[in-house]
């Protein structure tokens, strides 16, 4: 019925002369703008509905004065049939209105209009030019990172933390919470845990001046993620931290569109279809639940935006806080070296052609970086200097500062970050989609907001480091990162990428005080599950024991570990005298437990990554990564009690004396 309306309505445009998708848009809102409105919902069906499911049936009414939502609305049944659909219906076209701010009819407003310019093929960047922005780059190991290291430590009693993770994971194809998966195999840290472990660790440091210190976590779910979130930081007892201290903010999803006039999509005759709106509402969120400003009342100084599955970030965390503290900068992305070309988005000063105040510093995505970099010059191309673009790569970790960051939430647009569409159209007449699509929108395009705001003194910059250091995100699954692989792929972006990336980035750190140890060169690396990673040494640092790189410095004597060991080290008062490792060594001391490994020789079976049985059946977990650890012979030392200890070459902790 509908596809024959279309029919005859597309029949009736091009009869008219209209060819073009401009005007076959036009020809079809003044057509369907006669939808006869004598057939909208009976009075006897709404009094079937609650007084907010009415109001929300009747403002859609009034709103769609062009018909384009008439199939949500129109010939329902007497009342008496399907009255259940029609409540259920009703009660969430009031739940979508309440939870987008302005309501539904903003909503599909909105969404038409990026709908035409999308098929209109508008260029958001006409009125600009991009240039390299203000930044820093930053090398572990140099003077300039270990000043902007300490300078961050010293402010990171002030901070916030903020995990986004209502995404669904579909690359990953993981049915549960992607924070519950194990960053690695040696002490199975989920990355929720490890996340947790690194703000106790920098609350442990802070609490040495002030023990009232408690850094805040707030966690953005979506209903995809809500409840497992909830329940792994029950059943985990919120990894040691105080409940009082992590909060959760929920987003909602949005209507899908299923043409470009903004139609609903509908999943049933009564049921909208919704999905994800992206991790851009997490700025409306916090500025509605109150938290930004309660923060700010609390002398908060920044607001750290991290993602999900990315552990090696939390080494970037405070050397992009100093450099924002240096730089007075009110908003800083962590970024990677980027290479000419690369799916990755890229952080650009955006200069305005004629107003100085829209220019802006903001996340342009790679496959609109050439096009607008075609308008001045070469494109998207390397810099012969260094072979990269010389637009840093944006990994996409936030740092905020707080006091601007109130003042633009608090502007009329409430944190409500500028959306955008990604239709994929059926064809080339750009009006019909392949399967519904919606409004999104992204926590990198706060800059908007800033710039609204603050106009020329919104102060925006990145600070670049070497991808081992920061960026390894478990983002796709298996048999993707096997093709990427296959393809030439050096970042698959798997369980398994990330795990061997972890335990590389610790062979670096230890090597870079002196620990006689392999680091794993691209030429190094073995296939596991058809993914290539480190053959070892498999080293995981808790955050606890290496929290800065100074911190490195308790390696003090002589400090051996050859390729097939694995190593974990946890606690904040570990230190290292003497220590030769050809196999399996695990220390885990408590907060105030001093421990001395002094002389200690440890020699066993130790551990091995071992392929899957391709005729065994496998949990999800397991599959996903690719590969299981077996763990034939472990040296263990867990001691709590504080006080302090040595562990020599007797293989005993003793009391020091
Ligand atoms: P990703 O790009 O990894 O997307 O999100 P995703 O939705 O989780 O995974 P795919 O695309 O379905 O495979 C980057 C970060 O943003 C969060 C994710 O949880 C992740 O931390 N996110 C994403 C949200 O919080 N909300 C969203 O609607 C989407």
């Amino acid at each position: 019925m509908r596809l024959t309306l279309l029919a005859v309505l597309w029949t009736a445009a091009s009869a008219f002369g209209v060819h073009s998708p401009k005007e076959r848009r036009a020809a079809f809102g003044m057509l369907s703008a006669t939808v006869n409105k004598k057939d909208v919902v009976t009075t006897e069906n709404l009094a079937l509905l609650s007084p907010r499911g009415r109001d929300a049936v009747e403002r859609l009414i009034a709103f769609d004065l062009e018909g384009h939502q008439a199939h949500v609305y129109k010939n329902w049944p007497a009342a008496g049939e399907d009255d259940h659909g029609k409540q259920q219906l009703a009660e969430q076209l009031a739940d979508l209105d309440a939870s987008y701010p302005g309501g539904l009819s903003a909503y599909l407003s909105k969404a038409k209009k990026l709908l035409q310019e999308s098929a209109d093929g508008v260029n958001p960047f006409d009125e600009y030019e991009a240039v390299v922005p203000e930044g820093e780059v930053l090398k572990f190991g140099e003077e300039s990172f270990r000043q902007a290291e300490q300078i961050g430590l010293a402010a990171s009693k002030d901070v916030v933390f903020c995990l986004v993770a209502g995404g669904l994971g579909e690359r990953l194809g993981y049915s549960g919470t992607k924070l519950s998966l194990e960053t690695n195999l040696c002490d199975n840290a989920s990355y929720l845990e490890f996340y947790c472990q690194y703000i106790l660790a920098l609350q442990h440091r802070a609490r040495q001046s002030d023990s009232s210190v408690k850094i805040p976590l707030v966690i953005m779910t979506s209903g995809d993620t809500d409840a497992a979130t909830r329940q792994l930081l029950l059943e985990q007892k919120y990894f040691g931290m105080d409940p009082q201290q992590v909060s959760i903010v929920t987003q909602d999803k949005v209507p899908a569109l299923k043409d470009g006039f903004a139609g609903l999509a509908m999943d049933d005759r009564w049921t909208v279809q919704t999905k994800p709106h992206g991790h851009g509402d997490v700025h409306h969120l916090l500025y509605r639940e109150g938290l930004v400003d309660q923060w700010e009342k609390e002398g908060k100084t920044h607001v750290i935006f991290l993602q999900d599955t990315n552990a090696l970030v939390v080494n970037s965390v405070l050397p992009t806080l100093g450099v924002s503290i240096q730089k007075e900068f009110h908003m800083n992305s962590i970024c990677i070296p980027r290479l000419a070309g690369e799916a990755a988005g890229a952080i650009a000063r955006l200069e305005h052609k004629t107003d100085p105040d829209k220019s802006l510093v903001i996340n342009v995505e790679y496959n609109q970086l050439d096009p607008l970099l075609r308008t001045q010059g070469d494109g998207d191309v390397a810099d012969p200097n260094t072979g990269y673009s010389p637009f840093p790569g944006n990994a996409n970790n936030l740092v905020i500062e707080m006091k601007s960051y109130a003042r633009t939430l608090r502007g009329e647009d409430q944190g409500v970050v500028l959306e955008f569409v990604n239709p994929k159209y059926k064809d080339a007449t750009r009006t019909e989609f392949k399967k519904p699509t919606r409004l999104e929108c992204m926590m990198q395009d706060i800059p908007k907001l800033f710039q609204k705001e603050m106009k020329q003194e919104a102060n925006i910059g990145f600070t670049m480091f070497d991808r081992w250091y920061t960026f390894s995100p478990a983002k796709n699954a298996l048999e993707a990162g096997q093709e990427a692989v296959n393809a030439g792929s050096s970042a698959p972006g798997t369980m398994s990428s990330a795990e061997s990336d972890m335990y590389i980035q610790n062979q670096h750190k230890l090597q870079s005080v002196g620990v006689d140890l392999p680091v794993t060169s691209d030429d190094d690396l073995i296939k596991a599950g058809g993914i290539p990673v480190t053959p070892g040494p498999r080293i995981i640092l808790s955050p606890a024991f290496a929290l800065i790189s100074d911190d490195l410095k308790t390696v003090e004597g002589p400090m051996k570990v050859t390729r097939r060991s694995s190593l974990v080290l946890s606690g904040h008062n570990v230190k290292i005298q003497q220590l030769e490792l050809d196999g399996a060594l695990v220390v885990k001391v408590g907060p105030n437990t001093h421990l001395t490994i002094d002389g200690l020789s440890i020699t066993n079976k130790g551990w091995e990554l071992q392929e899957l049985d391709p005729s065994k059946d496998y949990p999800e977990t397991v599959r996903i990564r690719g590969y299981t650890m077996a763990k034939h012979e472990t040296a263990e030392y867990v001691i709590d009690e504080p006080g302090h200890f040595v562990l020599d070459a007797s293989g005993v902790i003793r009391k020091a004396e």
